[in-house]
């Protein structure tokens, strides 16, 4: 007789990062939509020159897609799982076009890169993480050194609405294998005065003798279109142009634009 699948073994307060072939059903989709956008935000606002940078890699997804259109990649991530998947992941061939390391977005430093780098990208909300001002402004500032004077900082992330009065919800589908992973994330309200959001993510994984469910819980930093602006040009970082998660490089939004997902491109300009 067949063993009955596990019934949800929760794994509360987990760290969807430790789980990143999961991660990646999920976040994996976008991937060759977002590498055609970088490219041609390199042509256009950029130097079109082939060193780039990925703060918060992650799994690799866009690292290893990266590589593969012949690009040389530096990418960085906290979180040793995440790493190790991409390495996994690479071939020989990629392997030689990318370096990876540990670090973190508030203290990556590498001298040898100084005033090298074409173009720098970190998208899907990943900034966010970055807890105060003075972490999310190191990260700039370090970053914006590393770049070559015309390169470009490629920043996407979702905007508050501060008086908002209700959660907003998210939820996507993705496979893996024989595996389906359901994936709900969900912001509470935020909290103007603190700058940060709780944030909610539970993934839900079926399939032949499983059933799981990682919750991760954990708070956003938080910025209305003004507050970005202002670190931007704090971290002397010029705003040469806006998009949304539509990745549509004709359309950059106008400036009464509302939407709330936004992808700043971002060039070194005079520091203040
Ligand atoms: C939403 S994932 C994005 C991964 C990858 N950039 C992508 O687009 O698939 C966020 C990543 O940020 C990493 N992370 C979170 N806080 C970090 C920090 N302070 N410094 C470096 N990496 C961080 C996590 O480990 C995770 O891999």
């Amino acid at each position: 007789m067949r063993a009955a699948p596990a019934r949800h073994p929760m794994e509360r307060r987990s760290d969807w990062y430790t789980h990143p072939k999961y991660y990646e059903a999920i976040f994996g989709t976008d991937t060759e939509k977002e590498m055609d956008f970088l490219l041609g935000v390199n042509q256009q606002y950029g130097t079109g020159g082939s060193l780039w940078l990925e703060p918060a890699c992650g799994a690799g997804r866009l690292v290893a897609e990266a590589a593969r259109r012949g690009l040389e990649i530096v990418g960085y991530d906290i979180s040793e799982p995440m790493l190790a998947h991409a390495r996994r992941r690479l071939t020989p061939a990629q392997r030689r076009r990318i370096r990876l390391s540990q670090s973190r977005m508030e203290s990556f430093s590498a001298p040898e890169l100084e005033g090298r780098v074409d173009l720098a990208f970190n998208l899907v909300s990943t900034f966010r993480y970055l807890d105060s001002e003075a972490a999310a402004r190191a990260h700039l500032e370090s970053t914006r050194r590393l770049l070559k004077p015309k390169g470009v900082y490629v920043l996407g992330f979702h905007l508050t609405e501060y008086p908002r009065t209700t959660f907003e919800r998210e939820r996507w589908v993705g496979r893996v294998g024989r595996d389906t992973v359901v994936c709900n994330t969900r912001e509470g309200l935020p909290d103007r005065r603190r700058r940060r959001s709780p944030m909610r993510n539970r993934l839900r994984i079926t399939g032949p003798g499983k059933d799981m469910l990682i919750e991760t819980e954990w708070f956003f930093r938080t910025y209305d279109g003004p507050q970005a602006r202002r670190l931007f040009r704090l971290a002397g970082l010029n705003l040469l142009a806006t998009y949304d998660f539509d990745y549509r490089l004709e359309e950059p939004l106008g400036r009464g634009s509302t939407r709330l997902d936004r992808v700043f491109i971002l060039q070194p300009g005079v520091t203040s």
